[in-house]
């Protein structure tokens, strides 16, 4: 187990945003997490990320408790993340949004050995590196953020919402470059609207509604698992 997450609950006022969530993550698999908008997925997320400090509940990371760090901490830890809404630097080329987190990712000792140019080789980045995020397409700023996010170092990486806003064109090759970065031995928590990501790429799934976990397991068994079905109220689950 890398990560073990128990009980862990985070309100909003009188909002019970996540209930009680249970969750334990196995190395090196690729863990989706899926719901219906405001189910509390980025929520749950943020607690383990070190957003928010849930008010219950214990989350392991490597057998160590990091209920209470800062995400800069958990970062040296070495989990990383991605944002639903991009957050790479809008005004730096990419090969400075990458330097900046080769230099500031993981500290001297655990930092990448890969070099700028690796990375974003890696991530299949094909623009100029001199390229200024802002003008980068969705594609290509998808991949500026893995990058970004490899350049950490990281063995837990947390997707939120990668594949959003893709075309289906570009989805097969996108599957495969997080397939790529789980095979290069990082752990991945993937939160998904995009059920054909989800389904190709996850080798389980947990489901969130209205807070509370209301299902997990392998693709098969949540694809015909009658409640998930009901908390999508007749959306296709398999596109
Ligand atoms: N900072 C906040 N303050 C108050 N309420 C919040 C805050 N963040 C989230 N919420 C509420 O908590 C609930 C869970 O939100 P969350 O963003 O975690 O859902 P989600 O599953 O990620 O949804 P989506 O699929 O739309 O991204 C929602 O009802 C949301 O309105
Ligand atoms: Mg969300």
């Amino acid at each position: 187990m890398i990560l073990t997450a128990e009980g862990v609950g985070k309100r909003f006022g009188g909002l019970v945003a996540v209930d009680n969530v249970s969750l334990a993550i196995n190395q090196g698999e690729i863990f989706g997490l899926i719901g219906p908008n405001g189910a509390g997925k980025t929520t749950f997320l943020n607690c383990i990320s070190g957003f928010y400090k849930p008010e219950k509940g214990t989350v392991t990371f490597k057998g160590q408790n990091i209920v209470g760090l800062s995400s800069h901490q958990l970062c040296h830890k070495g989990i990383a993340r991605t944002f639903q809404i991009v957050r790479s630097f809008a005004k730096l080329s990419a090969e400075e949004n990458v330097k900046v987190a080769l230099t500031f990712g993981r500290g001297k000792q655990q930092k990448s050995s890969k070099s700028v140019q690796e990375l974003l080789d890696f991530v299949g980045f094909t623009m100029p590196k001199q390229m200024i995020a802002e003008n980068l397409n969705t594609m290509q700023l998808k991949r500026l953020e893995l990058a970004r996010a490899l350049a950490t170092n990281c063995e837990l990486l947390l997707l939120d919402e990668v594949a959003a806003g893709l075309t289906p064109s570009e989805l097969p090759e996108f599957i495969e470059l997080i397939k790529r970065i789980r095979d290069g031995g990082v752990t991945i928590i993937s939160i998904e609207h995009v059920m054909k990501f989800i389904m190709e790429v996850c080798d389980r799934i947990a489901v969130l509604q209205f807070g509370k976990k209301i299902a997990e397991g392998t693709t098969a068994e949540i694809k015909d698992n009658p409640k998930v079905k009901e908390a999508y109220l007749g959306e296709e689950l398999v596109h």
